[in-house]
């Protein structure tokens, strides 16, 4: 199984920004936790980080064939981008939202999630834990629809 990890701008300066929210790990230590993640789920993953809106759409659309699930933290595009969520409607890889901090408890601009309307299931507040449930769920529920 190949998954895409998909993730969205500012989330390259994990570590500096905001780390009370955030956490103190920088983004490279994301990448090694996913490697971590995904040897333990025995999946192939490829990870991909913009800061770009558009980029972020083309990596969907490239997905489509190539790979079998995406896990996706769109950071501040979740509140704001159709382009995302059509994209992901388009490919109709199954794709689960992932959010560091608990979205949900944050503010009123924070609470619509566009991509989230095309994701299977939504983890937040979780930190970076929250990506490797997405790879279990993604991987259990791709062996259940085989
Ligand atoms: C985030 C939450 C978003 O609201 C925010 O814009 C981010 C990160 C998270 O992982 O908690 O950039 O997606």
């Amino acid at each position: 199984m190949r998954f895409l990890v998909i993730n969205g701008p500012n989330l390259n300066l994990l570590g500096v920004r905001e780390p009370d929210i955030y956490g103190k790990q920088d983004y490279a230590a994301l990448l090694d936790f996913l490697q971590k993640s995904a040897e333990e789920a025995g999946v192939e993953i490829r990870c991909f980080q913009s800061n770009h809106e558009g980029a972020i759409v083309d990596e969907i659309q490239a997905a489509l064939g190539n790979c079998d699930g995406i896990v996706i933290n769109p950071a501040a595009y979740t509140h704001t981008s159709v382009a995302i969520l059509d994209a992901l409607k388009a490919v109709a890889i199954p794709a689960v939202e992932v959010h560091l901090s608990d979205v949900s408890a944050r503010e009123s601009f924070r609470q619509i999630s566009y991509a989230g309307m095309a994701c299977i299931k939504t983890i937040m507040g979780l930190g970076f834990q929250g990506y490797r449930q997405a790879i279990l769920f993604l991987k259990d529920y791709l062996e259940k629809q085989a």
